[in-house]
């Protein structure tokens, strides 16, 4: 969480629909059956991956999780994952300000501090004047995100029990923070979870760190479904040869963004005045987020095209900024899809690099049956020029984060785990 397009030319629709015909709808099954693991594409010894199941929504939860065991004998801590940020940290029993999970199910230190000295806290407090009293004074971080929530605690390592695709399971020994004054301003990092799980291409995420221990490569992947829950996977094994559409990341000197672009956004397939955004993936924003200019446009452009149709702002519905209602409450988005047109994100620098937001991708309907616009002004709390693309955004494609080739790649997908399984 630092803290989120459909225009189809023929071609493209041809290109959809050879998409969905080469991801197999079962993907998340044979990730998460490690008895039927997919033969590795490489002779590697790193193609080995470790998939975990996702629980959660975009509406009404608002973020996705994974079960994370730490410790020995292990203990399960539900995560949000964000690929916004690099630090994995779980609320700490230390004592605790600002922890909001029973104290039972807090973790509790043993003592196994990383030092100030150690590459990792460097890395952690990356601000030049960092107070690091001596190198084996115990290592502080202090996290803050986009919506102004934050963690502030002390960096330790523990065991991380993981279970490879290829059947092994490993115990490697990774940092990661015991957080003990947390503030919950907006609505990340979460209340309702343990912590967060940093997926960020910094060196202190725990991506990085398996990838340095020489376990996996650094490549993380999720697949979040419409109808909540999905899969995430560390590590290349689970990443289609072919049918991905990819753009390269750009390099920025200040953070450890997955940032991309420049894209234009096209609407009901047609060019708009939203050109060259710059975009940020982040899975631990529940909702895509435009500069306000951007934002402006594209309202303007829903509102218009809501003309004549039996849809009205709906201004004392304070699920989101902008909700329309109809004339009875909607059930589900499938009843009220069809008024909208979908939106398309041309990335102008890799070709047929289209990121394609259907309807579904920038919508949600609410608990009082109304239907709201899932992309905000991220300048109205503060994101100045950044653009996000969330949750809301990423449902139902396969979004792959390659640190190794430098790249971001999707591809539409079947995220639902079956029932078997
Ligand atoms: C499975 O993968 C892990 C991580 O890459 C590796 O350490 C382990 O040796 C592999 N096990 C087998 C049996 O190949």
């Amino acid at each position: 969480m630092v803290a989120k397009s459909r225009g189809i030319p023929l071609t493209t629709l041809l290109l959809i629909l050879f998409l969905s015909a080469i991801v197999p709808t079962s993907l998340s099954d044979q990730v998460l059956n490690s008895k039927n693991p997919r033969p590795s594409s490489s002779a590697s010894s790193l193609g080995s991956s470790v998939a975990f199941q996702i629980k959660g929504n975009v509406y009404p939860l608002g973020y996705y999780t994974v079960s994370l065991a730490i410790g020995n004998p292990p203990k399960v801590y539900d995560l949000d994952i964000d690929t916004g940020s690099d630090l994995t940290w779980v609320q700490c029993d230390a004592p605790c300000q600002g922890c909001t999970i029973p104290r039972n199910r807090l973790y509790k230190p043993n003592g196994n501090l990383v030092k100030c000295g150690d590459p990792l806290c460097k890395a952690i407090q990356s601000a030049p004047n960092h107070h690091c009293a001596g190198p084996n004074e115990q290592c502080d971080y202090e996290v803050e995100y986009a919506d102004q929530g934050s963690s502030l605690g002390v960096l330790l390592r523990d065991n991380i029990p993981l279970k490879f695709t290829n059947g092994s399971l490993a115990r490697p020994i990774l940092a990661f923070g015991c957080g003990y004054d947390q503030k919950h301003v907006g609505h990340n990092p979460s209340a309702s979870t343990a912590g967060v799980l940093g997926l960020g291409n910094g060196k202190t995420s725990i991506l990085s760190q398996l990838h340095s221990l020489g376990l996996i490569r650094n490549v993380v992947g999720h697949c979040l479904s419409e109808r909540g829950g999905g899969f995430l996977f560390f590590g290349d094994q689970l990443v289609p040869q072919s049918g991905v559409v990819w753009t390269p990341l750009l390099q920025s000197s200040s953070t450890q963004h997955y940032k991309t672009g420049p894209a234009d956004l096209f609407f009901d397939r047609k060019p708009t005045s939203v050109k060259g955004l710059q975009l940020i993936f982040d899975s631990g924003s529940s909702y895509t987020y435009f500069n306000s200019k951007a934002h402006k446009a594209l309202v303007n452009l829903v509102t218009n095209d809501l003309r004549g149709k039996p849809l009205s702002r709906a201004t004392e519905d304070s699920s989101l900024p902008i909700c329309w209602r109809g004339p009875k409450p909607f059930k589900s988005l499938h009843d009220v899809t069809s008024n909208f047109k979908p939106l398309l994100l041309s990335f102008t620098k890799s070709k047929n690099s289209l990121l394609q937001l259907p309807p579904e991708a920038y919508l949600i309907v609410t608990k009082h049956g109304n239907v709201c616009l899932g992309i905000l002004d991220g300048t109205e709390i503060g994101l100045g020029n950044t653009n996000i693309i969330g949750d809301i955004s990423l449902q139902d494609k396969l979004v792959i984060y390659d640190n190794e080739k430098q790249q971001i790649g999707w591809a539409s997908a079947n995220c639902d785990r079956s029932s078997n399984s």
